[in-house]
């Protein structure tokens, strides 16, 4: 594999994923952004020319994903729409890109006979129930329950249908929540933290019951690069690092490790339909590809994700002011 097309390539994840590649591996990157309010191109400035190309573009553009596709070994796609509080007021967007951008690629991939990794979440499967309930594995339902998590599950299933109906060549992982540089400051622990950076309190929502299963990103993006280059056509894997916790806890370890009375945060109105728990059983990942996180120590990963945030003032601040008034619009600030 010397070509790869990562569509996407200049988001949160996206760019992560294309910085450890070049951090890690010899192959040439093209990255297909349509660069939306989400992107982040400064991720991408200082990888080498010759290794990192991008292309400014929309993945639901049959002809140029076809013309991309062509000229490259593999395709991996994490282009989408990815927050849940914007699919709550503007569903529009997460249909396109997720849903029809997928089709694009699948299209494109069983024209030129080309490797597809697919990346979506752990969101497909809904929510657990509570603390007791078993955590989510490749044979857990779909049974998504917000408009973003319902177009992700769209995709996963035309992903399925493309390798069953036309065997193509393509993979699926279903990762937890990650967490670490370039995240957009609209997702919970960048804005957080740059709540508590700018002079604001955290923001909590509902009652702060919810859980996430916290991965940092350079380890799903590890894990990505292991099945896009060991994993087995046609099939499913899940990609988590047993990083659990409520948001109460979640925001109480920030806040400490920022210096700050642990209650120094407000607790706002909940998204409505929040799902309450995730979590992943990342056991085949691990058996039959040997991964393992190597940052799975959450603590020591937010510790990092504080000090990046503190250093990259220059690129967050001038998302911050937009999003907070978004949030206030709708009485979560
Ligand atoms: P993000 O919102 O930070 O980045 C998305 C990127 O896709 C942006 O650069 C944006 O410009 C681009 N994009 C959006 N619409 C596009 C279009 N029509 N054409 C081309 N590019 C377009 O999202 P993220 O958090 O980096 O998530 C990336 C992928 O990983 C998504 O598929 C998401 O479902 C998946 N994922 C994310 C997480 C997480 O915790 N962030 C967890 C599991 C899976
Ligand atoms: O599980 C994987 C998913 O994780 C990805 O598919 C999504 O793209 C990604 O955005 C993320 O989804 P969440 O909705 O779980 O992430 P978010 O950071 O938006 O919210 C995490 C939890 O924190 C959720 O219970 C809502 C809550 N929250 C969020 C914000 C922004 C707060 O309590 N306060 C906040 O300010």
């Amino acid at each position: 594999m010397r070509r790869l097309l990562v569509t996407g390539g200049a988001g949160f994840v996206g760019a992560n994923f294309v910085r450890h590649l070049a951090a890690h591996t010899p192959v040439e990157v093209t990255v297909l952004d349509k660069l939306t309010y989400a992107a982040s191109p400064d991720a991408l400035d200082d990888l080498p020319k010759h290794k990192v190309r991008l292309v400014v573009g929309d993945v639901a553009n049959t002809e140029l994903v076809v013309e991309l596709v062509a000229e490259h070994d593999a395709v991996v796609l994490f282009a989408a729409e990815s927050h849940n509080d914007y699919a709550l007021h503007e569903p529009a967007d997460f249909v396109h890109t997720n849903l029809l951008g997928t089709f694009a690629v699948l299209e494109a991939v069983r024209r030129h006979g080309v490797r597809l990794h697919h990346v979506s979440t752990d969101e497909v499967y809904g929510d657990l129930a509570d603390q007791s309930a078993a955590r989510f594995t490749e044979e857990s339902p779909y049974v998504p329950s917000s408009p973003y998590s319902a177009t992700k599950a769209g995709a996963d299933h035309l992903v399925r249908a493309w390798v069953r109906s036309f065997g193509i060549s393509a993979t699926v992982s279903n990762c937890s929540n990650n967490y670490g540089p370039w995240q957009h400051v609209e997702k919970f622990i960048p804005r957080s933290i740059t709540n508590v950076l700018s002079g604001r309190r955290p923001k909590v929502h509902g009652k702060g019951e919810h859980v996430r299963d916290w991965i940092q990103v350079d380890d799903h993006s590890a894990a990505v690069w292991a099945i896009l280059t060991r994993g087995t056509p046609g099939e499913t894997y899940l990609i988590g690092a047993d990083g659990e916790r409520d948001n109460l806890t979640l925001v109480r370890s920030l806040l400490r490790l920022m210096g700050e009375p642990e209650d120094a945060f407000d607790l706002v109105p909940d998204r409505p339909g929040n799902d309450l728990r995730y979590a992943i059983d990342a056991s085949r990942l691990r058996r039959e590809l040997g991964w393992q996180p190597e940052r799975a120590d959450l603590e020591a990963g937010l510790a990092d994700t504080i000090a990046w945030y503190r250093d990259h003032e220059a690129w967050w601040r001038p998302q911050k002011d937009a999003v907070e008034e978004w949030y206030a619009a709708r009485g979560q600030a």
